[in-house]
């Protein structure tokens, strides 16, 4: 029996993902089930909907996350469980289920921040040398880290209202593209060499933080003043291919400059920085992987990002902060809670 091995749950938000990880050979399995389709027709997140999904899911993928990596939850030591941040009545599934099972089998138990997960995720697939920073970028989450050891991290900025993702999520919609929006815009943006046609203002904000609302409406005052929208009755009134491949490659051009200035700006303020790491949903972008890569070359820093499992939300993550965690007795009771 191997007594090391950790199985972690995540339910955040719209995935049900369940991972198990062995410290000495790695990553096992890591299994997800994906709400997109059922909260495609919304254009975004429908908590309650969430919630029941995770309900129906969570003892599927979880057996199953077990069966890929040949094991029964009889050979794990610690659970590990996402219990925050994230919707309520999302995460609440993820922690009863990993409490339960934890005292009905006598098994350890660790609550892991989900943005913690993020912020180490590059870690699971490279040995990145500390200190380093760390973008994450996803749909309900924007922030730069400094990252000094395995658990030791600072918050040098976040985004003050929109994340990025939610950006990219927002202008679809409001072009009628489907959910979520970062994988259409960068397929549109592709059509036409990523080109900056229409000149979005990239952030006004000195200090490390961001802000996206304000280009969510840049964007659509940009429609208007062209004649493609009307605000009145909330219409997109030129509906045409070449619109859209037209913003959604001036919008890509423009979250990506935003990027890379915050982390020049954090370069420059932190010069004992060793590499920079790319993380989250919208990490799965190639147009920015690549503009980070070519910058960081230029800077001097290596450059790190996850492969796109380790990008959107999963449950690799989680164990992976769950067993540095193991490693530092840092565990948690079964009055573990979720906080939002
Ligand atoms: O990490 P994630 O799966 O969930 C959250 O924690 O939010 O990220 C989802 C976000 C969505 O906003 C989606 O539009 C964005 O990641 N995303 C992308 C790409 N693929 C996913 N954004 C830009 N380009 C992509 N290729
Ligand atoms: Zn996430």
């Amino acid at each position: 029996m191997d007594n090391n091995l950790i199985l972690a749950i995540e339910t955040s938000c719209d995935e049900t993902a369940a991972a198990v990880y062995d410290p000495q050979n790695g990553m096992l399995s890591n299994v997800l089930f994906s709400q997109i389709e059922l909260h495609k027709e919304y254009g975004g997140v429908v908590p309650e909907l969430a919630s029941r999904s995770h309900v129906q899911k969570m003892p599927i993928i979880v057996q199953q996350a077990l069966e890929n990596a040949g094991k029964t939850v009889d050979d794990i030591a610690v659970i590990g469980v996402t219990n925050k941040p994230g919707l309520a009545g999302s995460l609440i599934v993820g922690v009863s289920f990993a409490k339960s099972l934890a005292w009905a089998k006598n098994k350890k138990l660790i609550g892991v921040d989900h943005l913690e997960g993020h912020a180490f995720s590059a870690c699971i697939e490279h040995t990145i040398p500390f200190p380093f920073l760390c973008i994450t970028a996803s749909g309900g989450h924007t922030s730069l880290y400094k990252i000094t050891d395995f658990g030791e991290y600072a918050v040098l900025g976040q985004t003050l209202d929109d994340a990025a993702g939610e950006a990219f999520d927002k202008i679809a919609k409001l072009l009628h593209l489907p959910y979520p929006g970062g994988p259409v815009i960068e397929k549109l943006a592709r059509e036409v060499n990523f080109d900056d046609y229409f000149g979005y203002p990239r952030s006004s904000i000195k200090s490390l933080d961001f802000s996206f609302s304000g280009l969510k409406t840049a964007v659509l005052y940009d429609l208007v003043r062209r004649g493609a929208y009307d605000l009145k009755t909330k219409t997109l009134l030129d509906d045409s291919h070449e619109l859209k491949q037209k913003v959604a490659s001036s919008l890509l051009v423009c979250i990506k400059d935003i990027f890379i200035h915050k982390v020049e700006q954090a370069l420059e303020l932190q010069p004992e920085i060793k590499a920079v790491a790319f993380v989250g949903g919208v990490a799965c972008n190639k147009f920015i992987r690549n503009a980070f890569q070519e910058f960081c070359i230029k800077k001097g820093v290596q450059f790190f990002t996850p492969s796109p499992q380790y990008c959107t939300d999963n449950a690799g993550m989680i164990a992976f902060v769950a067993n540095y965690k193991a490693q530092q007795g840092k565990f948690s009771d079964l009055y573990l809670d979720i906080l939002r």
